[in-house]
């Protein structure tokens, strides 16, 4: 029987499934675990299953041991595990894609309306009491039929978001690491295109690339003067990839006509210059908030961390 450790929780279904197999010592607090007592707890584990709230990092490695063989992140980014760091120690790290692609790319369309049509601004205005009625200039929003998506970071999220932009009409480019499968390529009519291209045509953008060193900031406030003043920015990513404080400036300022966010760059905190505008929708990182989802990102957890701890390939193990 090896030690696992839970660092906060997950679905029942997946903490079962570890404890058929393992000991299992789970985080079930209501408030995400102090650095401290993960530091403590982590003592003699060989497997740690990890949310994306907790930073693995050496140190946190050296606390474990060194009998850890697997860190299994529930979530399919993967920027609060140091990769590296793993590797020297000869720890696994894995992550679950393809489960949440689906939820996300919902989250990512949720926020393209929500954006393009005013819809924060109406529910707003509705609770607030204030009086209103129908009129033909009220709270007019942007069509997307006929308009063009730009997907930074053409993965399985980013195709999936350009899949229901199709449904809606829209033209497709993208911009990514590499070619897509021309089949799906050709199905969505996307063509790749640079940067700089994408910021200039698009009508929305949308990231949906992985963060990293490269791609910290990769949206600033040049990349905002780029693109159309009537054009929206959507980040379902992670928060860093977009210089928050550009953006708050350049939806101020009209640079850009709005903005849709569910992901920020010190999560949970949100930059105070958005918080007072109006053409940003702001969701609390709920891009695989789903019962089903959440459950097959903790089922998917589990099963990396078994497959390491039995002495197999994990099915999602980071490349
Ligand atoms: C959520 O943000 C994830 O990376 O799974």
């Amino acid at each position: 029987m090896s030690r696992v450790v839970v660092t906060g929780r997950i679905p029942d279904a997946a903490i079962e499934k570890l404890r058929a197999e393992h000991d299992v010592d789970a985080w079930d607090g209501p408030e995400t675990i102090s650095r401290d007592e993960l530091l403590r707890r982590v003592a003699g584990a060989d497997a740690i299953v990890s949310l994306l709230t907790e930073r693995v990092d050496a140190e946190l490695l050296d606390a474990a041991g060194p009998q850890l063989k697997v860190v299994a992140n529930v979530a399919v980014g993967y920027d609060n595990i140091d990769v590296p760091a793993c590797s020297e120690r000869s720890i696994v790290a894995t992550n679950t894609p393809g489960v949440l692609t689906d939820a996300t790319a919902d989250i990512a369309f949720g926020l393209i309306l929500m954006a393009t049509r005013r819809l924060g601004e109406g529910e707003r205005l509705i609770r607030s009491g204030q009086a209103w009625k129908w009129g033909m200039y009220f709270l007019l929003g942007s069509s997307l039929q006929g308009k063009t998506l730009g997907v930074v970071g053409m993965g399985g999220i980013g195709q999936a978001t350009a899949r229901r932009a199709k449904a809606f009409g829209m033209e497709i480019v993208y911009q990514s690491r590499s070619e897509i499968d021309p089949t799906i390529a050709a199905d969505l009519g996307a063509r790749r295109v640079d940067l700089d291209e994408l910021l200039a045509v698009s009508d929305v953008v949308s990231v949906h690339c992985p963060y990293g060193p490269a791609t910290h900031h990769l949206i600033g406030a040049e990349q905002l003067a780029a693109m159309k003043s009537s054009a929206f920015l959507i980040n379902t990513a992670r928060g860093p990839i977009v210089d928050e404080d550009a953006l708050a400036t350049a939806l101020r300022e009209g640079v850009i006509a709005g903005a849709g966010l569910d992901v920020y760059e010190k999560e949970p905190s949100v930059h105070p210059g958005l918080l007072e505008l109006d053409n940003v929708a702001l969701l609390p990182h709920l891009g695989s908030a789903t019962v089903e989802t959440r459950t097959g990102m903790a089922m998917l957890a589990a099963d990396n961390a078994l497959a390491v701890l039995s002495g197999e390939r994990p099915p999602a193990p980071i490349a």
